[in-house]
């Protein structure tokens, strides 16, 4: 058990609401006309690990979707329609430029005929409208579909769900793999059914998730473009990781990026190169993103690979 996919699936129980997710995915590839430029699955977010079925605790990461929602901005500017698979209350394209206390300062209150109205600020205006016509166009035109997980055994039916509607697509189809995918479980037939007790200190013991880039690249989406994340925390394994993961599954394109960099400088590393997309000091302080470069440069490689297909 945990090295061979097949076997994983078998014991991991399905989601309930699946036949759903695997509904609007189907109706929504479908609804793609030939018009599209491509649709990409964007991953977001990170993925939980329960410790007990009736979960009251779990493990969990850092990731909060950043790189995911702004990322699928970008696509959805360029053409792409964009399925976006994220864990639940992580970021999310467009409202992501609204949340926490930050949006409530957009807002005033004020009394008009013994009546509370609530306005944007003049100064705040211009942006809001400049998201909210985006956002409203990716819906009207429908171009984005969102899908939501929590735990990793989710994110993976989830995955195997997407890859399944975007097969038909052969080179249309675009994975962009952001989401901080858990390395371990607890297979459900060790997990505690209840609250652990605190009467002792536990003993938990987590086993390997099998990397599910394998059967993705060679069996559920072969003639798709896929593009996978590289995360590391000590930058003298960052690109030699990369470069394995590149030649092991045998994909089109890795993302390298470290934990504390992550949102200022990449490493792009195809099969004849890698470089690095670096924002400059100025960049940053007018607010710039990454992801618009990333998404630039990714579209130029992907054309490429159309090309050759
Ligand atoms: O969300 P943010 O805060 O903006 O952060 C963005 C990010 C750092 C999470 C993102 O840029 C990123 O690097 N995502 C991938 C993180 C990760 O899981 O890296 P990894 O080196 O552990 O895994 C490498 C690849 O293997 C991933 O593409 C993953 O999809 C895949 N994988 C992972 C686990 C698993 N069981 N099977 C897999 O196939």
């Amino acid at each position: 058990m945990g090295s061979n996919w097949e076997d994983f699936y078998a014991n991991l129980p399905a989601p309930r609401d699946l036949d759903n997710s695997i509904e609007l995915l189907k109706k929504f590839t479908e609804r793609q006309g030939p018009s599209v430029r491509g649709i990409v699955l964007v991953t977001s977010g990170g993925t939980t690990v329960p410790l007990e079925h009736n979960t009251v605790r779990f493990v969990d990461n850092f990731s909060a979707g950043t790189r995911g929602s702004v990322s699928a901005e970008y696509f959805l500017e360029r053409g792409y329609a964009v399925i976006f698979m994220f864990r639940h209350k992580t970021l999310e394209p467009y409202s992501r430029h609204f949340t926490g206390q930050k949006f409530l300062e957009m807002l005033e209150t004020n009394e008009i005929n013994g009546k509370n109205v609530v306005t944007v600020l003049p100064e705040h205006s211009e942006r809001i409208s400049e998201v909210l016509k985006k956002y409203k166009q990716a819906l009207e035109q429908e171009k984005l579909l969102e899908i939501t997980f929590t735990t990793v055994g989710e994110y993976l039916w989830l995955l195997r769900a997407a890859c399944q509607a975007l097969a038909p697509l052969g080179p249309r189809a675009i994975l962009y793999l952001a989401a901080a995918v858990s390395d371990f479980y607890i297979p459900p037939n060790e997990m505690s059914v209840h609250k652990i007790p605190s009467s002792g200190p536990p003993n938990i013991s987590l086993q390997l998730v099998p990397k599910i880039l394998k059967p993705l690249v060679s069996l559920w989406v072969p003639r798709a473009f896929v593009v996978s994340f590289k995360l590391e925390t000590d930058e003298n394994l960052l690109i030699s990781k990369a470069r394995d993961a590149l030649n092991k599954y045998n994909h089109n394109l890795v993302i390298a990026n470290m934990l504390h960099t992550r949102k200022n400088k990449v490493v792009m590393v195809t099969k004849e190169k890698s470089y690095e997309i670096t924002l400059s000091n100025e960049q940053i302080e007018k607010g710039e993103e990454i992801e618009k470069y990333i998404i630039d440069d990714l579209i130029i490689i992907y054309t490429r690979f159309l090309e050759a297909h």
